[in-house]
């Protein structure tokens, strides 16, 4: 295979910290690529007044391979005061250069694994008939679509009179015709055809390569018809190449009561932009939170790889650094198997579960410490020093 190029985008607070650490473990497994560094996020716009250099896009064209950290936001008003003062007044707005990204790039297949490493003291327990206690094993991916439905930015408080009129087209406004329309917010949840099947097919896929017997459909069919019944529809038909795969769908609603019940009878889930963040969030939960959440976003032309937290800015300026590196770490095995590295990627899977369950490194949050400098002395790992067990461990 001919070398990759992988774009670092470390960007702000903590995502500095992770981001060489995920490296390091790339490089321990073996795994020989080149890296282009490429700015992004606040630090970027307080200085030249982008979040999203040109040179950053140029290089995603370009590599089409990414590794992100975290990018700080804030809000507007403070935006525009942190800008240096020849680039105040000039109308220069932040944005989220991860959302950015994903328009940019229409990397509308998100990826988001939620596995349990047997051992952490963060994973979700039951108690079971006996009133003993349960560690069921998760192993989840949701795939969520990443550009459309709720997310897709159509919205409108007071929308425009063309608006309300295609609107009072349908019978069911009838209830709304003497709301003025000064009085309504509007949010519209578009889905796509192709965008659904292109969801469809990468969940089916997936769990065809990665032997996962079954691909659940989350979303609320019997109730939003249109849209959640474009996806269950087009997972029908994408299940059809797959016929050794099962299709199950379920409702959102009622999944979120069996997540915690019995989180173990899911594998893969396919579901639409909001139910699909709500969910991996939930199961995220379930097998230690944002120190073990990764996530890909993933498009025809580009796809980039991030631990889902964020740039933890109170956790950035500790001399020696706390947090946990394992997302960022999952996230760089997400590029491999991304890459077809399925056997490196392996490697680090089985490298983390290793020192999760031999329980002598443990960052912080995995004791459940408030983080601070003293952590260090109450028995925590630094950054770093999980990194080296991960890398010990390979
Ligand atoms: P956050 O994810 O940065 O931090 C929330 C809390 O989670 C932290 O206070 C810390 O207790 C814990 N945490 C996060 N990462 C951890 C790690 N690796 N190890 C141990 N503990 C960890 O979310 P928050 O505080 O809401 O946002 C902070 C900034 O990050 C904001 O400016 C926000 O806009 C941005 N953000 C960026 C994202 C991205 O770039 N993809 C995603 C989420 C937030
Ligand atoms: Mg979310």
């Amino acid at each position: 295979m001919a070398r990759l190029t992988v774009v670092c985008m470390p960007g702000d607070g903590i995502g500095p910290i992770v981001l060489p650490e995920a490296l390091r473990v790339l490089d321990a497994v073996g795994f020989e690529a080149d890296y282009v560094q490429a700015e992004v996020g606040w630090e970027c716009w307080r200085t030249r007044g982008e979040p999203l250099p040109a040179r950053t896009l140029e290089l995603l064209e370009t590599w089409r391979l990414g590794l992100f950290g975290a990018a700080t936001s804030k809000p507007m008003d403070q935006a525009e005061s942190e800008l240096p003062p020849e680039l105040q007044g000039r109308g220069l707005t932040y944005y989220s250069p991860s959302v950015a990204i994903r328009q940019a790039f229409d990397l509308d297949v998100a990826i988001r694994p939620c596995r349990s490493f047997p051992g952490n003291p963060l994973n979700f327990i039951r108690r079971a008939a006996d009133g003993s206690v349960e560690e069921p094993r998760v192993d989840v991916v949701v795939f969520r679509q990443n550009t459309e439905g709720l997310y897709s930015g159509v919205e409108w408080t007071h929308p425009p009179p063309q608006v309300r009129a295609a609107l009072d087209t349908h019978r069911r406004m009838v209830r709304f015709r003497y709301i003025p329309s000064e009085d309504m917010a509007l949010s519209c949840r578009i889905f796509t055809r192709p965008a659904c099947l292109r969801i469809a097919e990468a969940a089916f896929r997936y769990a065809d390569e990665h032997g996962y017997p079954s691909v659940t459909c989350c979303e609320k069919p019997n109730i939003v018809r249109e849209t959640s019944g474009m996806l269950l529809a087009a997972c029908r038909e994408v299940q059809r190449a797959f016929p050794h795969v099962d299709l199950w769908a379920t409702n959102i609603d009622t999944m979120t009561m069996w997540l915690t019940k019995n989180p173990e009878d899911y594998g893969v889930i396919v579901s639409g932009n909001v139910f699909g963040d709500i969910l991996s969030d939930a199961f995220a939960g379930l097998v230690g939170g944002l120190g073990f959440a990764p996530s890909a976003s993933i498009g025809a032309r580009c796809a980039i790889f991030e631990p889902t937290h964020g740039s933890a800015p109170k956790y950035a300026g500790y001399e020696v650094p706390i947090v946990n590196p394992v997302a960022m770490i999952l996230a760089g095995a997400m590029l491999l198997d991304h890459v077809g590295e399925r056997e490196r990627a392996r490697r680090i899977h089985r490298a983390v579960a290793r020192v999760v369950a031999d329980a002598r490194v443990r960052t912080c949050d995995m004791l459940r410490l408030r983080a601070s400098p003293e952590v260090l002395g109450q028995g925590a790992a630094s950054t770093r020093e999980m990194t080296d067990a991960v890398i010990q461990a390979l």
